[in-house]
């Protein structure tokens, strides 16, 4: 098996975590030769979320022909590929396997290396995508329907995570307001629509504290606050002006993700913010991000929305950098669906030549 991938740099990347079957071919890390997303959204709308046993079948039954699209679109033989990307998790574990699996086979086939990525590692890398003069440090929020963390990347796989959410993710928030509203699935874009005609300034919903944890998050309580809200109208037979409570409840939830990133930056001194995961598809979450951007001098990035959501073009980014770091993955890889984000190993200690420390800047 060949260890090092050959310099023109053609990754394959594969995504199956979720309910998105993915290929991509990314040349050098940034630039993206096809992305190829199945999505399996309207199967699991019947039954307002994703079931996990029929998104691994959904996964088997596409998967190669996604790959064979990948590389047409790409115009590139399977040959031509000098290392196969692939996310072994987080995710469902059924889902997982489908994608690792095809991955391990063609690279066994090839003999080219296989580089596993974690997801959300995956997310970051869709602004270094998307802006080919972006460069560590960044400091990342990734917001999707999983998590919710917020990351100092010091360099290329150096990670250290400044906040994490303690329950809900904010796309499950969202995902679970929108569907006691009545909502389809995935609940966060038709909330997001339904917000455009409210008020967010009618009903206030509470914003949540983590006791000694300023940069973690906690989006629960929201949740259950508007849910309760709801429900307790419609007790009493109440009419519900469900614009206000959703432009409400997605002001609160912006509120929580814009307060943290701004503690954030200011801690760790960096100006650089990239946003990523399906949340950072909200425009009005980017309307508050740019605001604040603006008024302490930040810059934020945030992918396309064809690349904010679950996308292999990201996947094949971030393994282009893991194993341009002398990353390899062996083929006993196992899937996992709870695996945390961790550094290469040069990043051990404080990363060399980092302009990330700790200490605070005067961010306004
Ligand atoms: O990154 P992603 O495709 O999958 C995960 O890794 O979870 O994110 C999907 C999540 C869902 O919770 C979805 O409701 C949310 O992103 N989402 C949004 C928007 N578009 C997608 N949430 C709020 N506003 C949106 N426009
Ligand atoms: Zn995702």
């Amino acid at each position: 098996m060949q260890q090092r991938m050959n310099e023109r740099g053609i990754i394959l990347g594969i995504e199956t975590s979720c309910d998105e079957t993915a290929a991509a071919v990314v040349r050098q890390g940034r630039e993206m030769l096809s992305s190829v997303v199945a999505s399996q959204i309207e199967v699991h709308r019947k039954f307002g979320g994703v079931v996990p046993e029929i998104a691994s079948r959904r996964h088997v039954e596409a998967i190669l022909t996604v790959i064979d699209e990948a590389l047409g679109q790409a115009g590139i033989a399977l040959e031509d590929v000098d290392a196969v990307a692939v996310t072994y998790g987080p995710g469902l574990v059924g889902a997982l396997l489908v994608g690792l699996s095809a991955a391990k086979g063609i690279s066994y086939a090839l003999g080219k290396p296989l580089v596993c990525v974690n997801h959300i590692e995956g997310h970051i890398y869709a602004n270094f995508l998307a802006h080919p003069d972006l460069d560590p440090p960044v400091l990342c929020l990734t917001v999707s329907g999983g998590h919710t963390e917020l990351i100092a990347m010091r360099d290329h796989g150096c990670y250290e995570v400044l906040g994490r959410t303690r329950d809900d993710a904010a796309g499950e928030a969202f995902d679970k307001v929108a569907r006691v509203m009545g909502l389809p699935y995935p609940g966060g874009p038709a909330l997001e629509q339904l917000a455009k005609s409210g008020n967010a300034n009618l009903i206030s919903f509470p914003r949540t504290e983590v006791e000694d944890s300023p940069l973690d998050f906690s989006f629960s309580g929201l949740k259950t606050a508007v849910i309760n809200y709801i429900h307790s109208a419609r007790q009493r037979g109440e009419k519900i002006s469900y614009p206000d409570v959703a432009a409400g409840f997605q002001k609160a939830a912006i509120d929580e993700l814009v307060t943290r990133v701004h503690r954030a930056a200011a801690s760790v001194g960096t100006r650089t913010i990239g946003v990523s995961g399906g949340v950072a598809a909200n425009q009005a979450l980017r309307g508050a991000l740019t605001a604040l951007a603006l008024k302490s001098a930040l810059e934020v990035h945030y992918p396309p929305l064809s690349l904010c959501t679950d996308n292999a073009a990201m996947i094949a980014s971030a393994g282009y950098f893991r194993h341009r770091a002398g990353e390899v993955s062996p083929l006993s890889t196992n899937a996992e669906p709870g695996a945390v984000l961790t550094s290469l190993q040069h990043c051990s200690g404080q990363a060399r030549g980092s302009r990330i420390h700790r200490v605070p800047v005067e961010i306004d």
